[in-house]
């Protein structure tokens, strides 16, 4: 393996994503930055934090990621510190000490518009504040001259933390009748698969700047492939769940339209992604998301069978 691997740093260390990637690094050859090491909401902080770890790559999993709080914050803590002034800080320091970065950013930087997949080269147009922060991030990134992947990716969630999958696993075993959108499109996305993904990606990327002298830096879109909506997404998590045999008490999952349930932030309604270029590109390629919901519900079911307590906290 490339010596990149050798003492990479992990940003959102606690997040799903994170997680997941720490889980396959090997923590013993990473530097697992949560908020208390790395305040992402304190971009002046982060050069100097970064001259004292002197990571060899920086995989930033770390981000703002409440997106109906953004629309109505009013903290210390703001989306704009977090998803675009800390990924400039991190960016601008990769280029100087030529560390490659991989930055996460979202659907959520279109306006969902159509109904076709979007490519990387498709127009942006973010319909909230945490979208238009992510994006601005990637420009801060591209601009940087860094070396850097910026994977886009769409709807994760994981056996743990707080996510869509959790809600309805809760919710399902509590009440009778769910009301569930189904007018948002995309791809659910497993983060453990998607860690894999990227860290696949950037060792092809060290693979192909060893052969051409060219890092292929840019956005790439990585989430599963095919795609449902969030009642498609919920009556998949109840069917499996049934099959594993979780006493579900819901009987009724009815579809509803964004607007029958509003929500502080506005959200695409086409949410899917090609991911076409990272495949050509990076050789990466993430299978169907039901796949990745029964990764997900064999651990979930792996944790609640070794653990005392309720797994659907
Ligand atoms: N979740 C999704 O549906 C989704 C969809 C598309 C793209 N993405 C992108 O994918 C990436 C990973 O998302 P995720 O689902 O893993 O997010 P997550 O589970 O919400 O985790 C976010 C991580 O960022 C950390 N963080 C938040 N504010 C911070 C701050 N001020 N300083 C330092 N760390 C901070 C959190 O730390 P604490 O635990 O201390 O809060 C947590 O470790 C993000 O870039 C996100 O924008 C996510």
């Amino acid at each position: 393996m490339n010596s990149a691997f050798d003492r990479v740093l992990v940003t959102g260390a606690t997040g799903q994503l994170g997680r997941a990637l720490l889980a396959q690094l090997g923590p013993h050859r990473c530097i697992a930055a949560s908020r208390e090491v790395l305040p992402l909401h304190f971009p002046e902080a982060l050069p100097h934090r970064l001259d004292y770890f002197r990571p060899r790559a920086i995989f930033n999993a770390g981000a703002y990621t409440a997106v109906d709080q953004a629309e109505q914050e009013s903290e210390s803590i703001t989306v704009r510190a977090v998803n675009e002034e800390s990924p400039a800080k991190l960016a601008r320091w990769c280029a100087v000490n030529r560390v490659p970065l991989i930055h996460f950013s979202t659907d959520y930087v279109f306006d969902g518009s159509g109904d076709q997949p979007k490519g990387e080269i498709d127009p942006t147009g973010p319909l909230n504040r945490y979208g238009l922060s992510k994006l601005a991030g990637e420009n801060e990134i591209l601009s940087s001259g860094c070396r850097a992947l910026i994977f886009r990716t769409s709807w994760v969630y994981d056996h743990r933390g707080k996510n869509f999958l959790k809600t309805m696993l809760r919710l399902g075993v509590e009440k009778d009748t769910l009301r569930v959108v189904d007018d948002q499109i995309g791809a659910p996305t497993f983060a453990p698969q998607l860690a894999d993904a990227a860290i696949r990606g950037l060792e092809n990327a060290l693979i192909i700047e060893e052969k051409t002298g060219s890092f292929p830096s840019g956005v790439y879109h990585l989430c599963h492939r095919g795609a449902t909506s969030w009642h498609g997404f919920a009556e998949a998590i109840f069917s499996r769940a049934k099959d594993r045999g979780v006493p579900l008490k819901v009987q009724h999952l009815e579809k509803i339209t964004t607007e029958q349930y509003p929500t502080p932030a506005r959200r695409p309604k086409n949410s899917r992604l090609d991911c076409s270029k990272a495949e050509r590109t990076l050789g990466v390629r993430l299978p169907e998301w039901q796949v990745g919901l029964e990764e997900c519900l064999d651990l979930w079911f792996a944790a609640h069978s070794t653990q005392q307590g309720d797994p659907l906290k």
